[in-house]
């Protein structure tokens, strides 16, 4: 090539989740009668749930309809921005937000990239640790460097910890806003009102925004509420949320999210980013139209609140019942998943080393691990995933591939199948002993 066209900083791109899938795909070919237990994505359907019966009569009411086919208005349809305004009013009665500040994207992953894309060079957003890759990694890709992270605790129910948080704002004058993920992914933590005010409050004593990622926003349970960071952040804070129809219908393929700009009144500079934003996306010509048209639909079918209250008694009981037989580890440290559908187990300190391993099927497939883990720099917590996989067919997430400071893995609460689900989470239990012995 006369110039290279190859972009280094794709190095700064990390997304483990769908990472693992060619390695048990490889495993697959290699391994006769190999079957993979997804416990990796964040998929409802995947995973056994059902879309709604509302949802599949919307789609196909709409399929009759000829404006289905057609491009929306760039930013969203302005009748399924002014549905966001009056849904977000239901949470958050005084809300002020007004559909010109509401812009669709074709998924909240396209909203994220362009929100780091029009950062000016050098100018950062400050990511949680451990975090969802894709914020991290465009966050980084944009900015061409690490991600600046502040951590999540957890000692602490994985809350963040603000006084690392402060820390790096003042060693980083360079950040101009905070990302919060809430209910959380990867940790499944929830946010309680005093987490939310000090964060606000954090904003505001540094003039800085926040990006709120609230997607699993209706999925909050094990009696914890959820928190609208919009009433608190009222008056005070430029605030962006982000929300969606991937987790909550759950609807992952219709690939619709919202972002919706709150107090954009209070700073110039941040009405002007939030414009760029909107500009970036019209360049997309508009997002998926389908979802946008039949939203009212979907949230506002009499059966909606009865099915999401359904969906979030079957999270909360998969979920505990998987924390108990996890906490039964002697070499895990187990917080219970409160909201979402995501666990993060960590491995106590010094129980992890580079010589286990795990019997893997046939030679084939053991020379692929070995040489897949054979880099020096591989973290210790990816190497437990490939022989867990190999050996078992469990497939999670290694907590270093959402840029986590411990060693641990994510695994998703979604299983519908209690036996399997009991059967799958045993099995992990004992053959973490069976792994950690092994050397
Ligand atoms: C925190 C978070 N934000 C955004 C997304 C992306 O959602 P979408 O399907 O709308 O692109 C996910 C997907 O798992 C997520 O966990």
């Amino acid at each position: 090539m006369r110039i290279n066209p190859f972009n280094p900083n794709v190095s700064l791109m990390k997304y483990q989740i769908r990472e693992i899938v060619d390695v048990a795909q490889r495993l697959s070919e290699l391994i006769p009668g190999f079957k993979v237990e997804n416990e990796n994505i964040g998929d409802p359907i995947a995973r056994g749930w059902s879309a709604p019966p509302f949802l599949k009569e919307a789609i196909k009411k709409a399929a009759d309809d000829d404006k289905t086919y057609g491009y929306t208005h760039s930013r969203g349809y302005p009748n399924a921005r002014k549905w966001v305004v009056e849904y977000a009013k239901r949470f958050s009665p005084s809300s002020t937000l007004d559909y010109e500040c509401v812009l669709f994207a074709s998924g909240l992953g396209a909203a994220i990239s362009a929100i780091y894309h029009m950062l000016p060079k050098g100018v950062r957003v400050i990511q949680p640790t451990p975090s969802y890759p894709t914020h991290a990694s465009m966050e980084s890709f944009s900015a061409g460097a690490e991600s600046i992270a502040y951590n999540l605790d957890p000692d602490n129910d994985w809350q963040p910890d603000f006084e690392h948080l402060e820390k790096q704002i003042v060693d980083h004058p360079e950040i101009a806003g905070i990302l919060i993920i809430n209910p959380n992914n990867p940790t499944g933590a929830v946010y309680d009102a005093a987490t939310i005010e000090k964060m606000v409050a954090l904003a505001e004593k540094y003039k800085l925004f926040i990006l709120s990622d609230e997607v699993y926003f209706r999925m909050v349970y094990n009696g914890h509420k959820y928190v609208q960071i919009t009433d608190i952040a009222r008056g005070r804070v430029p605030l962006m949320v982000m929300r969606g129809t991937s987790k909550d219908v759950p609807w992952p393929g219709g690939r619709c999210g919202w972002v919706e700009f709150h107090n954009v009144d209070l700073d110039e500079d941040f009405r002007k980013y939030a414009d760029s934003i909107k500009k970036r996306i019209l360049m997309e010509v508009c997002s998926t139209s389908l979802p946008q048209m039949i939203l009212s639909d979907i949230y506002d079918d009499p059966g909606y609140e009865k099915w999401l209250s359904d969906y979030n008694t079957q999270l909360e009981k998969n979920s505990n019942q998987i924390a108990d037989i996890l906490s039964e580890s002697p070499y895990l440290n187990v917080n219970r998943t409160n909201g979402a559908f995501y666990m993060m187990p960590l491995f106590k300190d010094g129980v992890l080393n580079n010589r286990q391993t795990l019997p893997v099927p046939n030679d084939a497939a053991r020379e692929y691990i070995e040489r897949g883990v054979s880099r020096r720099d591989v973290p210790l917590d990816l190497r437990f995933c490939y022989y867990l996989l190999a050996a078992t067919g469990i497939c999670v997430v290694p907590a270093t591939g959402f840029f986590s400071p411990y060693f641990g893995f994510r695994l998703t609460t979604l299983d519908r199948n209690e036996k399997r689900r009991i059967r799958n989470y045993k099995r992990l239990v004992s053959v973490i002993e069976q792994y950690v012995k092994s050397a």
